[in-house]
């Protein structure tokens, strides 16, 4: 595992734009994991400028998204979808239909899971996943457990994770009750690299775990531990507490 330690927040973001960046340019059609939350909008940012600027070309690129509430119609404010379009996919030139999110509205959310797998390895898996991490250690919506679900599938969520991610419903009976995630097995077995990205002090922990090389599925983080190329790159706060 390497370690990137970067001055600032923006600096992470550069750097992390800067490896999806590279990976498209020498491959066109490139298969990107992408991920929500607070942490990569600064990276989001610095692509969309590239691809503004004219220096990065998302015609041919595929991507995959790590997770999605579940159910949750794709169009409500909360969805991850509609995190992905507001901030990303409707600022650059990729095709609507080569950008995938898990559908939060699928009736059997067992083949969604299971369509979802077949459709990363259709397109001979993920050139370059990106990853934030949970305080407590979660990838994706992986929580911390006696047991992980290796492939993608449906997660029912913890009163923790729905109280957390209540701030951004009118009230935590809103947050849905489940989740799909890609489970730590395809992003282990179907990532060719994987970056990790975190900023600030509350992230301190995790990524200590992380790095201690101690692998227990009651910190799905430490399963990374497992794939041969994984960069994290992390703000000082992160990096030192
Ligand atoms: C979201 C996801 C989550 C986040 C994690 C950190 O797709 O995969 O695991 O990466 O909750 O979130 P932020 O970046 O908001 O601290």
């Amino acid at each position: 595992m390497k370690i990137v330690i970067c001055n600032s927040y923006d600096e992470m973001s550069m750097l992390g734009a800067k490896v999806i960046a590279g990976q498209i340019l020498t491959k066109s059609n490139s298969v990107i994991g992408l991920a929500t939350g607070s942490t990569p909008l600064g990276l989001y940012k610095n692509l969309i400028k590239m691809n503004k600027d004219g220096l990065l070309d998302f015609t041919d690129v595929t991507t995959f998204n790590l997770d999605e509430y579940y159910p949750i119609d794709p169009k409500d404010k909360n969805s991850y979808r509609r995190f992905m379009d507001e901030n990303l996919f409707n600022h650059i030139n990729i095709k609507k239909e080569n950008a995938h999110v898990l559908n939060g509205a699928a009736q059997d959310y067992e083949k969604e899971c299971e369509e979802y797998d077949n459709n990363i390895r259709a397109h001979g898996g993920i050139d370059v996943m990106l990853l934030g991490i949970g305080r407590n250690g979660h990838i994706g919506f992986n929580e911390p457990n006696e047991s992980l679900v290796s492939a993608t599938h449906r997660q029912i969520l913890t009163e923790n994770t729905r109280d957390a991610n209540s701030r951004f419903f009118s009230g935590i009976d809103e947050v849905p009750k489940a989740a799909l995630t890609m489970g730590m097995g395809t992003i282990i077995k179907e990532s060719k690299k994987i970056i990790l990205l975190a900023s600030g002090k509350d992230k301190h922990e995790a990524v200590k775990g992380l790095v201690s090389g101690n692998i227990t599925s009651n910190d799905p983080a430490s399963y990374l531990n497992l794939h041969k190329d994984v960069t994290l790159f992390l703000d000082k706060e992160a990096f030192n507490g």
